[in-house]
């Protein structure tokens, strides 16, 4: 029996055999995966899924190679923890341009490293909420000071009686006729319990930001989520639409407690309120791989930059996806004029070889101190920081070429898919991405007559029968976004050549007319 499927991953191994993608790959190289068919022959795949987004320059790149023998045979500290982290440092310095002229804030940014995508989300709620930890703490103090203040009025005064207005009358019936003790009682009370409230963090729709016990919390996908709801973390999953009414008042889903500071004016003392900070971070991905490839637009960022604004939160894009070049520029969010206050990357920055994440923080939002706080024994380690360093500078080489190519790349993908959907609107739904993170949504297929067809679309798997079929049939790699599984994702690398384009739009073609005629056995045919 596997090992695999013995001991680490017994339900997904047996998920994988059924639809034929239980391949062992013994070699990467470029483009290429290679296994091995049984019979002793090697059969050579062509991945399109580029390691969910983690490999842009293909397997195994050689200079990248080189450079990490090389690192390895010089004898590289790895392990000098607690030190002056020279490459860490050099890094940092190297995405401070790029992260300057791609947000346009003019400011340094102070970066977090980190080793995976889902860790780098929980660095940056971790800094969000204590950043606004420390705005509570001054508001604190504010309300201690009013309420000194309180007590000394009442003391000069003992007539002296709150001048509520009639909502808060109502909302605080204990204040009406309370004597200046039991105010102040009330007030104080009030007041921590709104400090103590834990934060709510805002969420997109079919947002993916990870599957640690924090991050799951703001990953929409139900199934994911679900039986971990009981561990915390507020989230408001919302649509753009939802924001923008935000914006124009509607605050029907979202609590905003206010603290009650006592001010004496002319009409009398009175209880001001105001807003505490309750949302933490507003987190978006500005091309949502996993969800579903759905790209966020100019109109879009606007609302967010206004929410952000209203909210006094900051704006985190989670470019661990969408970000390093993948979809032609290095941020994804630059292409739409997105500002984001704390960009997150990981995946394709460790150049396919090493593994590691960051969360850049414009040094305006930084909580002083918050180093201090964070750390961990893998992060900021030497091969993936040298290795993520050489990879910047092969995405600025001559003139930024490997970022147009990936634009040129993606919009012949981009026009090649969309004849496919033009030719074939009854079984393809939609086509949508940037760059080289491209979806292919099919039609539902619920009502369709072949069972097959029918019965995998009905338990959210047709994606995967077309991953298995494509696997096997035409030697193509895809997958299904693991939250929307009637899509196809589409990542493939930058050696992508118009031949692979047309190799791959042949086999979704026969696909597409598998699909309309309800040839079963074709789609089963591995
Ligand atoms: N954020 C985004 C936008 C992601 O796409 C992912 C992972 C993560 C965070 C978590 O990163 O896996 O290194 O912990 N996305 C993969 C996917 C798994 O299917 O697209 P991780």
């Amino acid at each position: 029996m596997n090992h695999y499927l013995q001991y680490c991953k017994p339900s997904l191994s047996a998920a994988l055999t059924s639809i034929g993608l239980d391949k062992v790959y013994h070699r990467a190289e470029g483009q290429y995966l290679y296994y091995s068919n049984g019979l002793g022959a090697e059969k050579q795949v062509l991945d399109l899924l580029g390691g969910y987004g983690a490999v842009l320059f293909g397997h195994n790149d050689p200079a990248f190679r080189q450079q990490a023998v090389d690192l390895l045979q010089a004898n590289t500290p790895f392990h000098h923890q607690f030190s002056i982290r020279n490459g860490a440092g050099a890094l940092a310095e190297k995405l401070q341009p790029l992260l300057r002229k791609e947000t346009g804030w003019p400011e340094p940014f102070r970066c977090a490293f980190t080793s995976t995508g889902a860790e780098s989300v929980e660095v940056a709620i971790k800094h969000s909420e204590m950043s606004r930890g420390q705005k509570l703490e001054l508001l604190s103090k504010q309300s201690e000071r009013a309420l000194e203040q309180l007590g000394l009025a009442f003391a000069e005064n003992t007539t002296l009686s709150l001048a509520l207005s009639e909502a808060q009358a109502m909302l605080h019936p204990e204040l009406t006729n309370a004597s200046s003790d039991q105010a102040i009682a009330y007030v104080s009370k009030h007041n921590a319990s709104v400090l103590q409230q834990p934060p709510v963090f805002i969420a997109l729709e079919h947002a993916f930001h990870g599957k640690l016990t924090t991050s799951i919390q703001l990953t929409h996908g139900i199934m994911y989520r679900q039986p971990f709801r009981r561990l915390g973390l507020r989230t408001e999953f919302v649509s753009i639409a939802q924001l923008e009414r935000l914006c124009h008042g509607d605050t029907t889903w979202l609590d905003r407690p206010s603290l009650l500071l006592p001010k004496k004016t002319k009409k009398g003392l009175v209880l001001e309120e105001v807003a505490i900070p309750s949302v933490a971070a507003l987190l978006v991905e500005p091309v949502q791989g996993e969800g579903g490839v759905y790209a966020l637009t100019e109109a879009d960022a606007k609302v967010l930059h206004r929410v952000r604004d209203m909210l006094g939160c900051p704006l985190i894009a989670d470019e661990v996806q969408s970000g390093s070049g993948r979809c032609g520029s290095f941020l994804a969010g630059s292409q739409i004029g997105l500002k984001p206050d704390y960009v997150v990357l990981s995946k394709a920055l460790g150049a396919g070889l090493s593994k590691l994440g960051v969360v850049a923080i414009r040094s305006g939002q930084y909580a002083e101190g918050f180093d201090i706080l964070q750390s961990s024994t893998f992060a900021e380690d030497e091969m993936s920081c040298q290795l993520a360093a050489a990879y910047l500078d092969r995405l600025a080489e001559d003139d930024g070429r490997a970022l147009s190519t990936v634009r040129e790349l993606g919009e012949a993908l981009l026009v090649a898919l969309k004849e496919l959907h033009q030719t074939y609107p009854d079984v393809i739904k939609d086509i949508r991405g940037k760059g080289l993170l491209l979806g292919v949504e099919f039609q539902d297929q619920d009502h369709a007559p072949a069972h097959l067809i029918r019965t995998s679309a009905y338990q959210g798997a047709l994606g995967y029968l077309l991953t298995g079929h494509l696997l096997n049939e035409h030697g193509i790699r895809v997958a299904p976004p693991a939250s929307a599984g009637n899509v196809l994702r589409i990542e493939p690398t930058i050696l992508l050549t118009q031949q692979q384009i047309d190799e791959l739009i042949y086999a979704l073609e026969r696909m597409c007319l598998a699909l309309r005629y309800q040839d079963t056995g074709y789609l089963m045919h591995f």
